[in-house]
Parts: structure tokens; sequence; C-alpha cells
């Protein structure tokens, strides 16, 4: 195996920031307390988290207590569709590439009898704010539009989709999780009822997530017990993972021009250089707008899933857009919606790029794409190589 290149798969998951680990091992170590202890110990750790809340808040234009935290983007997307379908009646509109924890509970509400209705992307990989509209009906209970596709990139229509749907008194739920410190999220702005971020998409720890609930909008608990976070999410808070949450929201906010600049660079970079000096290459989504450091990348010919293990065994880290799960690499959904065939579903890699990555890696690893897909593309083992290790389902 050659040693680490570069890490270009940033979307599912980012290292954390030097900056976030500093403040969350005090927290680890010298400090420590229940924030719902009344001493002292506790008193400090519930003064961290109500920081950390107000950096979070500040991030997404918010009120501090209206944002509430969670585990994961999982959970706070669970959370809302559970709590808005508690009776499992009624109807719910989805975009058709909305991400696992939104798509399969839609599944696990549409087997207890709620209507749901998926509305697919547009080729260029947008829904039509027009075709989710067109579903609404008066028994609506919720409309899901992801503020950015985890696959493509592509920044969804979702201040058009949630002004009309205010007119109709609709609320929706916007998963931000991709967004959310890559691009502007300002919860007034968009008009949605109901907003999720987690902490790992940008430069934060894993288990540190939130909900914004817009003050008044219906809800009910996913867990109970405790009376943390305002009796909305029982379970004592995990105070190291929301301090980071906090130092990372606030290090985003300041810093969210200049990352969205570089990262923008970068994958510009890249895809001029992808198109120029490898034939049979289409980038999906360029017609739309995008985030700064996602790339979809469609290869004829090849499985991306071999490309990803050959790039793996040179160092380079990327990610397929189809979900692997038993050994059979079926396409994903997004790709599935963008009506793209088999063939081209499964010869599409995602690159995410990151705030540490630098033009140098993006010019190194060109010649090794190139190469690798040259050699699949004319047979060398591929095929070989792609049997001998399955990747976990790939969702992120
Ligand atoms: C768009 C989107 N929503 C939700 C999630 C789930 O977030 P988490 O990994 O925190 O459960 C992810 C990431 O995997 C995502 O990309």
């Amino acid at each position: 195996l050659a040693p680490s290149a570069a890490y270009f798969d940033h979307n599912a998951t980012t290292p954390v920031d030097p900056r976030v680990a500093e403040v969350m091992v005090e927290w680890l170590g010298v400090r420590h307390g229940n924030p719902s202890s009344a001493h002292r110990y506790g008193q400090a750790a519930r003064e961290a988290i109500e920081s950390a809340r107000a950096e979070v808040a500040r991030l997404l234009h918010a009120a501090p207590r209206e944002v509430v935290f969670m585990a994961s983007g999982t959970e706070a997307n669970n959370a809302v569709l559970r709590a808005l379908f508690e009776d499992f009646g009624g109807h719910l509109v989805l975009s058709g590439f909305e991400h696992p924890s939104i798509e399969t509970t839609g599944s696990f509400l549409a087997a207890r009898g709620v209507d749901v209705a998926r509305v697919p992307p547009g080729p260029h990989g947008c829904v039509e704010a027009g075709d989710l509209l067109a579903q609404v009906r008066p028994d609506t209970r919720l409309v899901a539009l992801m503020l950015a596709n985890n696959e493509l990139g592509t920044v969804q229509p979702v201040e058009e989709v949630a002004r009309r749907c205010r007119d109709l008194g609709v609320p929706v739920l916007c998963d931000a999780v991709q967004a959310a410190g890559k691009v502007a999220v300002d919860v007034v702005a968009l008009g949605v009822d109901y907003l999720t971020v987690g902490a790992h998409k940008f430069h934060g720890p894993l288990g540190a997530a939130a909900l914004w609930l817009r003050r008044g909008a219906r809800f009910a608990p996913l867990l109970l017990g405790g009376s943390q976070e305002s009796r909305v999410r029982a379970g004592t808070e995990n105070v190291p993972a929301i301090v980071g949450f906090g130092r990372a929201a606030a290090l985003a906010a300041e810093e969210l021009e200049d990352r969205s600049r570089r990262l923008a660079r970068l994958r510009d970079r890249f895809e001029a250089a992808v198109l120029r000096e490898i034939p049979g290459v289409v980038v999906h989504g360029v017609a739309s707008p995008r985030l700064p450091n996602t790339s979809s990348v469609r290869f004829a010919g090849i499985d991306a899933h071999a490309l990803l293990i050959r790039l793996d065994l040179r160092g380079y880290a990327v990610s397929t857009g189809a979900a692997c799960a038993s050994g059979v690499v079926e396409p994903s959904r997004t790709l599935a919606a963008l009506r793209l065939s088999a063939a081209e579903a499964r010869g599409t890699a995602r690159l995410s790029f990151g705030i540490t990555n630098t033009e140098a890696e993006v010019d190194s690893f060109l010649p090794v794409l190139a190469q690798e897909v040259g050699a699949l593309r004319h047979g060398a083992g591929g095929a070989a190589i792609a049997s001998t290790r399955v990747a976990a389902r790939s969702v992120a």
C-alpha cells in the first residue's frame, strides 16, 4: 500500500481542525462535569455548551434558544420526521435525492401509512421548486428539501420552496448538513421551519449535530428521559463534542469566504485538468449552483468502485456515487434520480475537497488518476482488483 497521498473525501467526513481539538482536549481531561449538575463542575460544563450553542446559532443566523444539540445529522433528520408523523398519518413531500437519513425514514413512514411523494431532480441535479410544490396537498404535513446534495454538491432552491410553502401553511425541513461551513446558511433568509447541521462535515468532531427549530414549530422528542436541551432531546450532553462543534462553527463563520474561495479554486483546477487530460469525462451539475468543494465526475467505460480501490492503493481517497452492499454495487439513488444509465452511474466518482488540501495535491493526483482510468479502460486487472475488496456502504 502506498503511503497516504491526499484525502479528497471531505463530504464523508473532515479531519478535526487542530484549533477545535485543542478546546475539546480540555474537556476530555482537565475539565469535566454534567451540565445538569448544580455544583461548579456542572455549571462550568453548562456555560461551555451554552457558548457553543451561541456559536452554532451565529453560523446559522439563528437565536441560540432555537438550537438543539443532537448526536448526528441522522438523528436530527429522523427526529423531525418522526415528530411530524407520530401518528403515521398525512402526506410527506421529499426530493428524490434526500440523504438516507430522510429517504429511509420516509420509507419507514410510508410502510406505516404515511403517503410519501418523491420528486426527482432535473438533469442538472436540482429539484424544480414548482415540481415539489405541485405535490403539496391540504393534508401535507412537511416538505423536505436538502440545501446541498451530498453526492453532486448542487444547491437546491430551498428559499423559493419555503416561501411558497409558508403561504400554504406547510412546514419545510432543510437538511443543511453538507452546506453548513461551506456556503452561508441563514435560517431567516431561507425561511424554513427545521434545519439540520452536523459538526463533522466542517472540521468539527463526530458526535455533535444540531437541529434548528423555528420558534413555535411543532415537535415531539425522539428520545425520552431527562429534561436536557429544554426537554427536546433527553440524554446527558456530549460536552467535549459540543464544545468542539462550537469552535468549529465559530471558525467556519469567521473564515467562510476565504474557505469558499480556496475550495472553489481547488475544485476548478481539478475539473479543468480532468476535462483537459482525460477523454470521456463529464462533470455533473455544472449548470447549477454548487458547493465550492464537490466534484461529481463520470468516466466513460469504467467502474468507479474499481477506480476508488486503485486510487486508494496509490494513497488517494475519493468516493463513488454507488452504494456497495453485500458485494453488489448498486447505483446511488441520487445518480438514478438524474436518470443516468446504470453504466453511467457506475462510472461516477465524487471528489470533495477540504481546507487542508493543496494545489500541489491536486496536481500530483491528476497523472495518477489518468493512469488508473487508462488501466481500467484497457482492462489492466481492474476487474480483479475490484473484486478483492468490498467497501462499506458509502452514503455520506
Ligand atoms: C446531506 C446529508 N444529510 C445528513 C447526513 C447525516 O449526517 P451524520 O453523518 O451526522 O449522521 C449526511 C452525511 O452523511 C449528509 O451528507
